[in-house]
């Protein structure tokens, strides 16, 4: 029974890589659970019994398993389940939780949406009061193992904890959310679809979700997170620097302005170093082969160098797309001027005051601090600029 091979146009920008094994129930339901899988063959039977509770206590739902071709045994293990209220959405050369997840929530035909993993760490005996806290207003619903009442099985190694530790903490400057880590969610149908500029890099939809849908009412409902029984951890080395890129984006996302002008302002404070230290090499080095003059000059250029290519990665980011020589020429032009205040209040001190052992210090210091801001200003405008689309 079931397992047909039907191309769902829903999915149209996808549907060449994936296959819906549809068992055609014409029947719409009004929660729609999804489960991303990838080598959990093993775990769909007590799940599928465990949710099949669920649906024969009157709940009218359906299940929506999205595996990224594992080819363990999963799509047998739906055709053995053969269950009329559960699809297998198999996707093929494509991988990523996040973004099953949202092939799952494009595919759901249900008022309401649960997300849950598949390997019964999420109790779906929690479901119910999930879909209750919805019912009562709320616009987003977290599984949550850090409010009272929730818990974590034992037997979580310490590098474990204290990695869930770090990631939350991280994801504070986001949300107030206790357990923004957990994968276990609910929200209704348009939540998902409102949330702008969805970008499910990794594993944590459910942080992006929480920030980008603007859910003003989020609730957590306690669980008992357990420890799987059956398969592996997909929780890799690159799915935690896949997380780091995660925070960063949700950073800029959040805070544009900042998070350009800081990293800026820092590359500016580097190149004063990298300036002082070219500045003592070429005195130590090129003394009888080049002028002072243009070992300063050289020294200049190279800083100049120094900070395009770091500021153009990090604090301008989003224009990476654009040309480089273009760019590069530009920020030069934009840097004649601190440039010009640096050599000005540099010889005026030399000449006028007499202090020339500090004056170098002093105008380079002076002309770095108006730079910094008048450059950024600037290069924000006219040389870095942002596309209207992002
Ligand atoms: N389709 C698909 N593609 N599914 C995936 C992929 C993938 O690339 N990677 C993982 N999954 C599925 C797994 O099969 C499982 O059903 C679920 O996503 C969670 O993966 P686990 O490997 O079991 O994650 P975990 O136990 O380390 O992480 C859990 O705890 C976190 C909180 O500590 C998950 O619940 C996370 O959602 C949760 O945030
Ligand atoms: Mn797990």
């Amino acid at each position: 029974m079931g397992g047909q091979d039907v191309t769902d146009s829903r999915n149209a920008p996808e549907a060449s890589d994936m296959t819906i094994h549809d068992s055609a129930n014409p029947m719409r339901p009004s929660l729609s659970i999804i489960v991303p899988t990838y080598e959990e063959a093993d775990s769909l039977p007590p799940l599928f019994a465990r949710i099949g509770d669920l649906h024969d206590s009157g709940l009218s739902l359906e299940v929506i398993v999205v595996d990224d071709d594992s080819r363990d045994g999963t799509e047998q293990a739906m055709r053995n389940l053969a269950l009329p209220w559960a699809r297998l959405i198999t996707r093929r050369g494509q991988r990523g939780l996040s973004s099953a997840v949202l092939t799952g929530l494009r595919a759901a035909r249900g008022d309401t949406m649960i997300v849950m993993d598949a390997d019964l760490s999420h109790p779906p005996e929690a479901i119910p009061a999930m879909v209750a806290a919805l019912d009562q207003g709320a616009d987003f619903v977290v599984g949550s193992r850090y409010v009272p009442g929730g818990s974590t099985e034992d037997g979580w190694g310490v590098l474990r904890w204290i990695n869930s530790k770090v990631a939350t903490v991280m994801a504070r400057p986001f949300t107030t959310v206790k357990d923004c880590m957990s994968g276990f969610l609910g929200f209704r149908a348009d939540a998902w679809q409102r949330a702008v500029d969805l970008d499910p890099v990794g594993y944590k939809i459910g942080l992006e979700l929480i920030v980008k849908c603007q859910c003003r009412n989020v609730v957590e409902v306690p669980i008992h997170f357990s420890t799987r029984q059956h398969g592996e951890s997909k929780l890799t080395l690159k799915v935690q620097i896949q997380y780091l890129d995660h925070v960063l984006r949700l950073l800029r996302w959040k805070h544009p302005k900042w998070s350009s002008f800081v990293p800026f302002a820092l590359i500016g404070l580097s190149g004063i170093g990298v300036y002082a230290g070219l500045l003592a090499i070429f005195g130590a080095l090129l003394d009888g082969l080049l002028s002072t003059d243009l070992q300063v000059i050289l020294a200049i250029a190279l800083t100049i160098g120094w900070n395009f290519l770091w500021d153009r990665w990090l604090a301008f980011w989003y224009a990476r797309g654009d040309s480089i020589w273009r760019q590069f020429i530009g920020f030069m032009a934009v840097c004649a001027v601190p440039v010009a205040i640096n050599y000005f209040v540099t010889t005026w001190l030399v000449d006028d005051r007499m202090i020339a052992p500090a004056a170098g210090a002093i105008g380079a210091l002076i002309g770095s601090a108006a730079g910094v801001v008048f450059n950024w200003f600037v290069a924000r405008a006219i040389v870095f600029r942002r596309r209207s689309s992002s």
